[in-house]
């Protein structure tokens, strides 16, 4: 049985504990350190986490600096790849050992190093329309020289793949983690703009990650299209996800054509239509996020240093039916 959320509420721990960093990140100093002593609790059948860690995941902001590291070099040619250490706390809280993570936007595989790399490792399979980021996950992986157990990593549109049952039986996933495009591909008009681009650039990487491939959200003709898009995707993963686990997006807002969208709203309203309920929200401050004086000095233009981390959750059922085999690997 999922233990209701009132009975896993650890109302009564000692949060005063503040302790060095953990060894992944730079510690922000606030509330109970990851690496607190103490026990997992003999009810909690989410995680293998204490109930200290457990508190210190659920603050609404995170501030953690992530070291680049897990083949780095390789994985920045994607500008939008994510730090495998993020991936990897999510894991940790919303999965046990040896459960099964699906990533349908996997990228360079940061959710799929996130599960490999996972106090007690979890099984992971990713999809990804572009073959070019499936060749550099498994770089990263032939670098690694063993360090990283290789996940797999299937290449094709999502919405195609999911439909799968054969290979994606229905709730045969324990968590939904994934990092979608954050809209269809919007002209870089300001920071590339002549005014800015010299002084204030901070892109790493080219700007423009998209691939030919039609299915690609990001070659979607509108903002309406990505939204339904993202629809169908989360009604998929919805049919895969076990009753009662999560699914996790990672959404940064836009500001185009002089206004600012709140994309991370606007896809949880899909989310809900595909019939998850919406928990919560870690809003992550990306430091370092180089500050351009858009608008500057005649009007307010935000300079967006921040994504949003918003988690679901698939309602459990009261009888929930028999585990089912995980998602096959591609032969
Ligand atoms: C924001 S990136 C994910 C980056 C990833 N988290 C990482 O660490 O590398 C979104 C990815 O979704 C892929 N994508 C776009 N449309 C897709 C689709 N229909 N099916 C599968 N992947 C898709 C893009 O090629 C891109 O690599």
């Amino acid at each position: 049985m999922f233990p209701t959320e009132k009975a896993s509420q650890p109302a009564l721990l000692d949060l005063s504990k503040a302790a060095p960093a953990p060894a992944s990140g730079k510690h922000d100093g606030q509330g109970p350190s990851r690496e607190a002593p103490g026990e997992k609790h003999p009810r909690n059948q989410l995680n293998e986490l204490t109930g200290q860690e457990w508190v210190y995941f659920t603050r609404s902001v995170l501030t953690t600096t992530y070291a680049s590291a897990y083949g780095h070099q390789l994985r920045k040619a994607h500008g939008a790849n994510k730090p495998p250490e993020l991936m990897k706390e999510f894991i940790e809280f919303f999965t046990r050992a040896d459960e099964v993570v699906l990533d349908p936007f996997a990228g360079v595989g940061g959710t799929l190093i996130g599960a490999s790399i996972a106090a007690a490792p979890r099984r992971a399979i990713g999809i990804e329309i572009n073959p070019r980021w499936a060749e550099t996950y498994r770089e990263v992986i032939a670098a690694s020289a063993g360090e990283l157990t290789a996940q797999p990593l299937l290449v094709g549109d999502c919405r195609e793949v999911l439909r799968d049952r054969e290979r994606f039986a229905d709730e045969s996933v324990d968590y939904v983690l994934t990092d979608p495009p954050y809209n269809v591909h919007l002209p870089q008009t300001m920071s590339n703009a002549p005014r800015y681009r010299e002084r204030h650039t901070n892109r790493r990487t080219d700007y423009n990650m998209r691939s030919e491939a039609a299915g690609d959200l990001a070659n979607l003709g509108s903002y309406a299209d990505y939204l339904s898009a993202m629809q169908e995707v989360l009604r998929l993963c919805y049919r895969v996800l076990r009753s009662g686990r999560y699914l996790t997006l990672i959404i940064r807002n836009a500001y185009q054509d002089g206004r600012y969208t709140f994309t991370h709203a606007e896809v949880a309203q899909r989310a809900e239509a595909a019939g998850f309920v919406t928990k919560g929200e870690h809003v992550w401050y990306q430091a370092g996020t180089r500050l351009r004086p858009y608008g500057y000095p005649f009007s307010y233009v935000p300079n967006i240093a921040h994504q949003h981390i918003v988690t679901f959750r698939k309602p459990p059922r009261r009888n929930s039916p028999r585990r089912r085999p995980p998602p096959t690997a591609p032969a």
